[in-house]
């Protein structure tokens, strides 16, 4: 069984991977980011205040973010398996999902970090479109719909994200270094970091991941 983290800078390729991932490993996918958009559509309470800090490139508060994932790893789903995306953002979420995972007797199995240059992340992130029906993922060049604007498994049309916009991306990236990236020394202390290479093609980030995961379901 395998309780994961992924991590990397806005735009590395969190969400695809944890796709493919999830597939082959057939555990949840958990993204603090989804789950807020979610809430933002349906205007929830927590929606509308996690709206205020998601525009500006921001951080939600950690009470309102910490009750949410632990309320998630609760459900049935998350007994095969897990894999947070985008959870923990810095250290004060790395302590809180430590005791809840102490609590509940949960060990991680491992935290996979892909590895980008800054350079590539503002056009991936520019680049993206995503399916508001099925939240499958797209590229305009690096992972192309077969019809332009269309999904491929649903046929809805495609969506740009509100917090895609060069000026949120900036701030995005600022508190990926100041806040997340001391996350992973955290966990290469408890030698749990799986290091790969998010330069390359999807797919071969995607072998790369498996191959270090190893057969082990
Ligand atoms: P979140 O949704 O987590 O956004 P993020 O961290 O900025 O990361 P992204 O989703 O933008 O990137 P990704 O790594 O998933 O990349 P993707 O696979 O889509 O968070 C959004 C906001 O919510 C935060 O700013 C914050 O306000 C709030 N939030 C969320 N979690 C929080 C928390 N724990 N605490 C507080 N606040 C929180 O790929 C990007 C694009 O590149 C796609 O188009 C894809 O097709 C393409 N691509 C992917 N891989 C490759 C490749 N290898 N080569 C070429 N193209 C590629
Ligand atoms: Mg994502
Ligand atoms: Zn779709």
């Amino acid at each position: 069984m395998k309780n994961l983290l992924i991590m990397g800078a806005p735009g590395a390729g969190k969400g695809t991977q944890a796709s493919l991932i999830k597939n082959e490993y057939q555990i949840a996918h958990i993204s603090t980011g989804d789950m807020f958009r979610e809430a933002m559509s349906n205007q929830t309470p927590v929606g509308l205040e996690a709206k205020k800090y998601i525009d500006n490139g921001l951080l939600v508060p950690d009470t309102i973010t910490v009750k949410l994932v632990e309320e998630r790893l609760q459900k049935d789903d998350c007994k095969n398996g897990f894999l947070l995306d985008g959870f923990p953002r810095n250290i004060s979420q790395a302590e809180a999902l430590d005791k809840m995972l102490a609590s509940s007797g949960i060990k991680l199995s491992g935290v996979i970090n892909i590895q980008t240059d800054d350079l590539v992340l503002i056009d991936r992130i520019v680049g993206r479109r995503t399916c508001p029906v099925c939240k499958e993922g797209y590229h305009i060049t690096s992972k192309k719909p077969k019809v332009e604007n269309v999904c491929d498994k649903c046929g809805a049309t495609l969506v740009q994200r509100a917090d895609d916009n060069v000026e949120t991306v900036s701030n995005r990236l600022k508190v990926y270094h100041e806040q997340t990236a001391p996350v992973l020394d955290y966990y290469k202390k408890q030698g749990l970091v799986i290091d790969v290479d998010g330069m390359q093609d999807i797919n071969d980030v995607f072998k790369e991941i498996t191959k270090k995961l190893g057969d082990n379901k």
